[in-house]
């Protein structure tokens, strides 16, 4: 069965189709001609990501996943949550996905708090056979003081998951993979299709 995934992130694309295994043929924004940017303009996580599943269906009259992600740090009432890629540019302190500078934004803003307690978040939205789901996938931890590692991407040397003693950025593909927040969501997203079929 084909079913769209609303990325041109080949690393995403990759993750997913390993998941979802050889019974689903995964295709990416380019691999349908859709070239443009498509619009994440919605407050909230579910927003962005249903935005982007209605786009592909509106336009292209395919079966579509989407996918949006936030860190979501406690003491700081939820945020970077849905603006995470561009936190430091809201702030005028860097550029759209700058992570350097959204980690220093996000270390500097925690200096005086006690609660380092943290989340990251994913929601996918999906329109399967004319009808509209929502998995989420949720990977708690905390935001440490320093860098740790040099694997991911985003704000992963300074995310460490709860009952582990390393950064996201000190761990393998793999090992991230099984405990993450879009792991997570990929997963339940999965099931329902296998069953569906
Ligand atoms: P997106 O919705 O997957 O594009 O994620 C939005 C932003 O959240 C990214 O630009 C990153 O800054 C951050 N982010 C998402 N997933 C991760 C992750 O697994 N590790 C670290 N940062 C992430």
């Amino acid at each position: 069965m084909k079913i769209v995934f609303a990325t041109n992130n080949q690393h995403k694309l990759a993750e997913v189709r390993q998941i979802l295994g050889e019974h689903f043929d995964v295709v990416g924004l380019n691999d349908i001609g859709c070239h443009e940017d498509i619009p994440e303009t919605a407050d909230t996580l579910e927003g962005n990501a249903l935005q982007k599943v209605h786009y592909v269906k509106e336009h292209y009259h395919l079966d579509c996943f989407a996918d949006d992600t936030g860190l979501e740090v406690t003491a700081l009432n939820g945020a970077p949550g849905v603006h995470s890629a561009r936190y430091a540019e809201l702030f005028g302190k860097g550029d759209t996905h700058d992570s350097d500078a959204n980690m220093n934004l996000l270390l500097k803003n925690l200096e005086e708090k006690n609660d380092r307690s943290a989340r990251f978040r994913t929601v996918i939205a999906l329109i399967y056979k004319g009808q509209e789901y929502l998995f989420e996938g949720i990977c708690p931890g905390k935001i440490l003081h320093e860098r740790h590692g040099s694997e991911g991407f985003g704000y992963d040397p300074i995310f460490q998951p709860t009952g582990f003693d390393q950064s996201f950025a000190q761990m393998s593909a793999e090992e991230k993979n099984a405990i993450s927040h879009r792991g997570r969501a990929t997963q339940k997203l999965a099931e329902f299709l296998k069953s569906e079929k």
